[in-house]
């Protein structure tokens, strides 16, 4: 089964409204030849109607990055997945390393906003990875066992239809310290083998599964030919369009 590759920039909290439109129509122009990859970036919430009005004729994909799993009512300061769809975005992502961090996601919570995602029609990209210190005492696979099986607990197959995975280890993020070949090629092997234990082979040959951290230029090509890798989550790296064009054109 063929997995069309995502390469998904999160430009987390960078770039007001009109810098935020300048990359992206300059981004949407330089994908114009882009065929068999998917493009995406994830705004702030404040930029992603006003980027997604200005690319809405090309081919690059809108995200949230993040969203609030009630439908609406007395929850100030937050956006619901209704809101976010309303405003032009096809995926969202949930529970980045950075918000179980500084703003205390849980498992549980990111598997309610999984679920509200689901409901609204937008695509959930459930982020997981292990802290530095979890992996030198040897608990990698235990902490993305039970991000995967928490954050996923009680959905259907067909609800999951259009779930993508993005392993980043936290140590790996903003640090310039890129997991090597082999580490993430044991993960994701690992990842894809858990899919199907959970659910199902042909879910888990579906399923998309992006690594992100400290990806660049200079080392996508390595990464994104590893098997079990189906794209990249990019932050940094996906703030210059002209920078984020050489990740996405990593094949060329
Ligand atoms: P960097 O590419 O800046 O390491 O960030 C990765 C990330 O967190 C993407 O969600």
């Amino acid at each position: 089964m063929s997995r069309i590759p995502l390469i998904a920039g999160n430009w987390k909290m960078h770039k007001t409204g009109p810098e935020a439109v300048e990359t992206a129509r300059d981004l949407a122009q330089l994908c114009s030849d882009i065929q068999d990859i998917e493009v995406m970036i994830a705004p702030t919430f404040l930029s992603l109607p006003l980027v997604a009005a200005s690319i809405e004729d090309t081919s690059v994909k809108i995200g949230a990055q993040n969203l609030y799993f009630e439908k609406q009512g007395a929850f100030t300061g937050e956006v619901s997945a209704d809101m976010i769809k309303a405003a032009g975005a096809q995926y969202v992502i949930i529970g980045h390393s950075e918000r179980r961090q500084y703003f205390d996601e849980t498992d549980s919570s990111v598997c309610k906003k999984i679920n509200s995602a689901i409901k609204s029609g937008l695509k959930p990209i459930l982020c997981i990875g292990e802290t530095e210190s979890q992996r030198a005492d040897e608990k990698t696979f235990l902490i993305l066992d039970k991000q995967v099986s928490d954050g996923l607990k009680g959905f259907g197959l067909d609800e999951l239809a259009h779930l993508v995975l993005a392993y980043e280890p936290v140590w790996a993020i903003g640090t310039g310290k890129t997991a090597s070949v082999d580490q993430v090629r044991q993960v994701h092997q690992y990842l894809r083998s858990s899919l199907e234990k959970l659910f199902s082979k042909d879910f888990s040959n579906q399923t998309r599964i992006l690594y992100g951290g400290s990806v660049n230029p200079e080392n996508a090509k390595d990464l994104m030919g590893i098997e079990d890798v189906d794209g990249a989550l990019v932050g940094g790296a996906s703030l210059d369009a002209n920078e984020f064009i050489n990740i996405i054109k990593y094949n060329k």
